[in-house]
């Protein structure tokens, strides 16, 4: 049932955006070929989002390989737990477990950026706002009773989201949202927290598809290559043609 719900909601979510419910659009510009960007992104990924989240996919001694880190950086620098270099970036908590505590077991984020894209998660990570009426304190704006609590709080601050509330012709209730309301700031001022979070995303999506790295450090030579082979091909053309009209 709650996955019926959740594919109702993903297909009616572009409507909710146009109709301004529960949605900001802000976009967010990443750029994979920054490896500071990534290793930011890297860092916060193991000190707010490893207790809970699995990257099956991930193993830290390739991370370290593609961000230029050498192993003690990694695993002195970067990875909380006695986890090996060579090991895959799993965590240890039971799915039972998680589902006792959250009521929802948290997704693996190995092809999060592909499943939701990188503005869907930006947003996410910058749209949260203190709601006392929620299990968690906390609700988000892009993702409506999220289960994960605002675990980069710390950072952001605690905001109060204001909503505009009211009924419709057919007594239909509305809530638009207005604005987020600082209540007590955090470590973090509002550039500093959504560069935090881009770099995040810049690191879930290098995550998704690590092999993207490599494909774009060859593309300059791929293009290069078929230039020149374009041209020397012209070149036999106009050669090969010459002496025919
Ligand atoms: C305390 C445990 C916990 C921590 C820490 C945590 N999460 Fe979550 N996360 C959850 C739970 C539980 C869900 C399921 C939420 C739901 O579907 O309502 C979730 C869901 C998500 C989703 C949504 C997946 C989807 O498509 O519905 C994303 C993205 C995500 N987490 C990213 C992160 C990131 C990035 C961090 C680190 C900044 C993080 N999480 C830290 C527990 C956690």
């Amino acid at each position: 049932m709650k996955k019926i719900i959740l594919l109702m909601f993903l297909t009616t979510s572009p409507l909710l955006m146009a109709a301004g419910d529960y949605y900001i659009g802000e976009k967010v510009q990443t750029n994979i070929r920054s490896t500071e960007s990534l290793r930011n992104g890297a860092k916060t990924y193991m000190n707010y989002c490893m207790g809970c989240h699995s990257m099956d996919f991930q193993r830290y001694n390739r991370v370290a390989e593609d961000l230029e880190l050498s192993e003690d950086e990694m695993m002195n620098g970067l990875v909380l737990t006695d986890a090996k270099f060579t090991d895959k970036m799993t965590i240890s908590m039971g799915d039972a477990q998680a589902k006792e505590w959250f009521g929802k077991t948290p997704p693996d984020l190995s092809v999060i950026a592909k499943a939701r894209g990188l503005d869907w998660l930006y947003n996410f990570l910058i749209n949260y706002y203190a709601d006392p009426n929620s299990v968690t304190g906390w609700n988000n704006l892009t993702l409506p009773n999220a289960s994960m609590p605002h675990v980069l709080w710390e950072l952001q601050g605690i905001r109060k989201a204001n909503f505009d509330i009211y009924d419709d012709e057919d007594g239909n209730e509305h809530k638009d949202f207005q604005n987020f309301e600082m209540v007590e700031a955090g470590l973090l001022s509002e550039q500093e927290y959504k560069d935090l979070a881009r770099d995040l995303v810049n690191f879930l999506d290098y995550s998704s598809e690590p092999a993207q790295l490599i494909r774009m450090s060859y593309a300059p030579w791929v293009l290069l290559f078929l230039s020149l082979f374009t041209f020397m091909a012209y070149l036999l053309k106009v050669n090969y043609f010459r002496d025919i009209h």
